[in-house]
């Protein structure tokens, strides 16, 4: 059985102490994770080791960067290497969010070097993709998003696969209110799991979570984890609070 996943991303939001109050009352929340469920919290890089610490002692609660250097060492100035996160113990890393598609440029050639760095690193990474309103009105989504999967995946390999979290993220839904339908959801998760299916073969496709993300609340989130190929959300807006993302970890399928 795959694992059933949410996952916060905080972007560029909440100070440390602001950050640390939302874990703290998280975890009073829920403190209970079911073995098959896993909350990932990923928040900005200063924040990494104090909020491990904080969840250190909470089964099923991990921590995780919002991205990665696509170079393993060197004069990157601002820059942050997979090396070093894996030096503070993190084990997970969001690649390709959309946000960081768009303000910065990242290329497909760029993501697909990210992740082979978090596979060397030992970290898991959330690899993101989804289509732009565009392509939602007037194209083939799940084509667009297949060729997002193609350019930065066919250079791993089926091990590496194996380990990799998707969040299909319609850039359309992202942080404006407006969700994918839990049909519209299902039928791009399943493309996606098609996909992996084909390339991959069933047991990696059927073992690879694959999330939900855009505008994810606590009350559409069981509507959406519902279906049988949602394994949970990345949840921008509503991770902020800690009531809604406990409910929307209380709507994980048992
Ligand atoms: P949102 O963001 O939940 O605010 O729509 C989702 C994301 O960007 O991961």
């Amino acid at each position: 059985m795959r694992k059933k996943i949410a996952a916060a991303n905080w972007k560029m939001n909440l100070s440390w102490k602001e950050g640390k109050e939302l874990i703290s009352q998280l975890i009073e929340l829920s403190p209970t994770i079911p073995t098959a469920h896993q909350v990932i919290i990923a928040v900005p890089f200063p924040y990494l080791e104090l909020a491990a610490q904080l969840v250190a002692a909470q089964p099923g609660y991990f921590i995780s960067a919002q991205n990665c250097y696509h170079k393993a060492a060197g004069a990157y100035s601002g820059e942050v290497a997979a090396s070093m996160l894996a030096s503070v113990g993190i084990k997970y890393c969001i690649v390709g969010h959309s946000e960081r598609r768009e303000y910065q440029q990242e290329t497909p050639e760029q993501l697909a070097a990210k992740l082979q760095l978090c596979f060397t690193h030992a970290i898991t990474p959330i690899f993101c993709c989804g289509e732009p309103l565009s392509v939602r009105e007037g194209g083939n989504p799940s084509e667009y998003v297949r060729s997002q999967l193609v350019e930065s995946l066919s250079c791993l390999t089926s091990e590496q696969i194996a380990q990799l979290i998707i969040a299909y993220e319609p850039i359309w839904a992202i942080g404006t209110g407006k969700t994918a339908s839990p049909e519209q959801a299902q039928e791009m998760h399943l493309a996606i799991r098609n996909y992996l299916t084909e390339s991959y073969g069933s047991a990696i496709a059927q073992g690879i979570p694959i999330l939900y993300g855009g505008s994810v609340k606590g009350s559409n989130a069981a509507a959406i984890f519902a279906n049988p190929d949602i394994d949970g959300g990345l949840v921008g807006g509503a991770s902020l609070n800690a009531v809604e993302f406990a409910a929307i970890i209380g709507a994980l399928p048992q």
